[in-house]
């Protein structure tokens, strides 16, 4: 079995045991969320060794080159050493506001204090300090000067309740990314395209339909926004307006509630997807949101005909133990 050499200990790595999981077994505070090699928070660095392709899969090329890996997908074949990602891994931030957009939906807008190039729709992995870091997406666009996330509060939630109630205008932080794929590529301005999120699900896609249209998109845009009540649509208002002023933008709003559905839909939203659009054939996806129902609903939409080089998602990966 291969060993891992951190600060001036070893650690054994048992039987198909990740880096991440030894140095947790050890009682080593190492930072994690999704342990799926989704996240990013896990990063580390390797001093010494080598380090198997998968466990830097996604990364930056400079930072592959530098020896950074995700340390819940490593499974070393021989001895490796690590050391903690190093600061300049990460990019200082400093939340500017904080305000609420439905009663367990937070925007948090973060300005950074260094260049960080992203597109609307990724994700950012936000750093509160070396032992917490999460993942959010980015509603904003490069243009509008500050990183946009909605973050929905979390019962117990570390990183969504210390959002909620202790951070505030002017607490520094720290980003890593943006990584992800879920966003618009200009080139095939005609193609229809079909959005669908729950929840906070909709912030990455808030982002990646203004980026569609500011890019001079001509084809029929549909966005569909699920929650369990009419409380958690939280945008309602404001993407109402918002396709009332693009002639191939429409939005669609449905609960899994019915009594309160009010001027949304109520019922499952992949039946009433499948239901008005039971033909995708040529469209363009992007899902995001609650892991099963985005698991779900790619199947579906790659039967419906959506081919699946063109189906973008995005799963909210709770975090592990
Ligand atoms: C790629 C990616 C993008 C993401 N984008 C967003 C985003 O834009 N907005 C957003 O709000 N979240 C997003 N998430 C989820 C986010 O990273 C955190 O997992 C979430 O905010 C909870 O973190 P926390 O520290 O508050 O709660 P934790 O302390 O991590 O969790 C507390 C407890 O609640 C459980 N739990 C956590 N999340 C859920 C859940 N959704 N449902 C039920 N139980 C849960 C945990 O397993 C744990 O037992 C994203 C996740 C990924 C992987
Ligand atoms: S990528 Fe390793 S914990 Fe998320």
């Amino acid at each position: 079995m291969a060993a891992i050499r951190y600060g001036d200990r070893l650690y054994e790595l048992r039987e198909s045991e990740s880096v991440l999981d030894a140095l947790l077994r050890a009682g080593v505070p190492a930072r994690h969320s999704c342990k799926a090699g989704s996240c990013g928070s896990c990063m580390m660095r390797a001093v010494d060794g080598a380090v198997p392709a998968k466990a830097q899969t996604g990364l930056k090329d400079s930072w592959k080159a530098r020896g950074y890996f995700l340390a819940c997908v490593c499974h070393p074949d021989s001895d490796l050493e690590v050391a903690a990602a190093e600061d300049d891994a990460e990019v200082p931030a400093t939340i500017t506001s904080l305000d609420r957009l439905a009663d367990d939906v937070l925007r948090v807008r973060l300005r950074c204090g260094a260049p960080f190039e992203f597109r609307a729709g990724q994700y950012v992995t936000l750093v509160r300090d070396c032992q917490l870091a999460r993942s959010y997406s980015i509603a904003s666009l490069p243009e509008e000067g500050e990183i946009e996330l909605h973050v929905r509060r979390i019962p117990n939630g570390r990183m969504s309740g210390w959002l909620s109630t202790e951070a505030g205008a002017g607490t520094p932080v720290s980003l890593l990314g943006p990584s992800g794929e879920c966003f618009y590529v200009p080139g095939r301005e005609d193609q229809p395209m079909i959005l669908v999120g729950t929840g906070t699900g909709l912030a990455p896609l808030y982002g990646i339909v203004r980026d569609a249209l500011r890019n001079g998109h001509r084809g029929p845009i549909q966005l569909f926004h699920g929650a369990v009540r009419r409380d958690g649509l939280y945008l309602h208002d404001h993407l109402t307006r918002l396709a009332a002023a693009h002639a191939n933008l429409e939005y669609t709003a449905s609960v899994l509630e019915a009594p309160d559905a009010g001027d949304a839909v109520s019922g499952p939203i992949d039946q009433l997807i499948l239901r008005r659009f039971p033909n995708l054939d040529g469209w363009r996806g992007f899902l995001c949101g609650d892991p099963a129902l985005v698991g779900s609903l790619r199947k579906k939409l790659f039967l419906a005909g959506i081919a699946s080089r063109d189906i973008y998602a995005d799963a909210f990966l709770p975090s592990a133990t």
